[in-house]
């Protein structure tokens, strides 16, 4: 099973938010014995429904022995009625959801489950429980069914999201050392052979599509880390970032002739986010922008703006040069689609999913005639 430790925070958040009080727990108390009650008959009803589903009667088939299903299933609904939704259940349901994931058990029928769970607990209360508690007796079991299956999308999501990630990581890590030792030969063979010759410009080229997978690869893992870690959102000078970021990139690129303009509005220079995050987006978007310039009127200006009733900060990053096509307009955010030859692909997904992460946007517009701008969106923050 899939080693992932139990966000606890998280699932202590779900309960808090769902307000589920003491004093209606309380009021369930009485009822608790009759829902215990029906545990057997529970897990016969629920191993029934899903093995009558093709598709998830083959996974009760794979699992031994025979019937375990119904077994683990009436445990599960017992303790529902007997525990208070302590931790200790939170954190049982949270690892069944990284079982189903184990076992191969898509969320949409675990949510079906609980569909049926919750229409199994209404027709009790209907037979048994007196007519007056019914309303508060069904608000609370449904809220209780809405937290589990909070929980265990919760589990499902992390875990399928973690298999991605680390498919994603072990493909990069795989890939990096055969490029290595490949671009340390060949440049072992480049100082052996003509610097004008044929073979030579063969060798540049294989040593430029290297470096593109060199870049790709670390592209991937940035794009991997910055997925995986949730984001500490703290108070951010765009005025100190960008400038920084562009001295880096241009310093990077060995970029001195392009002309820069950094105009940001006094009410506006301040953004809730990741500082890690927002450095790695803007080098992106600020590289993007280097890279598409016009080469005869290098030009870039960066603003920041807003207006005054907004929660949000406006950033927009323009830059001279032949503004993207439709084509290209379509395919932005495909990661590995890239209209330079040695592009990765990767800049602007990185950069979208950053500023998804940090509750903003980042989209890209043509200016026709003159160049293309970037405008990204990120929540406002005031001065600390
Ligand atoms: C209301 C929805 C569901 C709940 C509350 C639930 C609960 C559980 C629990 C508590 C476990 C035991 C985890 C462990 O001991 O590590 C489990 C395991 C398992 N579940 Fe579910 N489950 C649900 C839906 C489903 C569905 C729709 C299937 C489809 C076939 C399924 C198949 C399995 C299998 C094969 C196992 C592993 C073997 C076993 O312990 O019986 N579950 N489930």
């Amino acid at each position: 099973m899939l080693n992932i430790p139990v966000p606890h925070d998280r699932l202590a958040f779900f309960l808090a938010e769902l307000g589920i009080s003491d004093e209606e727990l309380d009021f369930l108390a009485p009822y608790r014995d009759t829902f215990v009650s029906h545990g057997d008959e529970f897990g016969r009803y629920f191993y029934d429904y899903f093995y009558a589903i093709p598709r998830t009667r083959i996974i009760i088939d794979h699992d031994k022995p025979a019937r375990r299903l119904a077994k683990t299933l009436s445990n599960w609904f017992e303790s529902l009625f007997k525990e208070r939704l302590n931790k200790e259940f939170l954190s049982f349901l949270w690892k069944s959801g990284i079982r189903h994931v184990d076992v191969n058990v898509d969320q949409r029928y675990v949510n079906l489950g609980y569909a049926a769970t919750r229409q199994f607990c209404h027709r009790i209360i209907q037979s048994q429980v007196p007519s007056a508690a019914r309303p508060q007796v069904t608000s609370t079991v449904d809220k209780m069914l809405d937290l589990c299956v909070l929980v265990a999308t919760d589990a499902y999501v992390t875990a399928t999201t973690r298999c991605d990630l680390e498919v994603i990581k072990g493909v990069a890590h795989q890939v990096r050392n055969p490029i290595t030792v490949i671009g340390g030969n060949i440049l072992r063979l480049q100082r052996k052979i003509e610097s004008s010759g044929k073979d030579s410009q063969m060798l540049e080229s294989i040593i430029s599509q290297t470096r593109r997978l060199e870049r790709m690869v670390t592209d991937i893992g940035v794009y991997n880390e910055i997925f995986r870690e949730d984001p500490q959102f703290t108070v951010n000078s765009l005025q100190q970032i960008l400038s920084s970021t562009i001295a880096q990139v241009k310093e990077a690129k060995g970029i001195n002739n392009a002309v820069v303009e950094l105009i940001f509005h006094p009410g506006f220079t301040l953004v809730k986010a990741d500082t890690r995050d927002l450095q790695v987006m803007f080098r992106y978007l600020v590289e993007n922008s280097f890279e598409a310039m016009d080469l005869n009127d290098p030009y870039l200006r960066v603003s920041s703006g807003g207006d005054s009733s907004e929660r949000f900060v406006h950033v927009e990053i323009f830059n001279t040069g032949i503004p993207p096509d439709k084509d290209q307009l379509d395919n932005l955010y495909t990661p590995f689609y890239s209209s330079k030859p040695t592009g990765t692909g990767f800049g602007l997904p990185i950069a979208r999913m950053i500023a998804r992460k940090n509750l903003g946007t980042v989209t890209i517009e043509p200016v026709p005639g003159r160049g293309t701008k970037c405008m990204v969106v990120l929540p406002k923050a005031e001065p600390a």
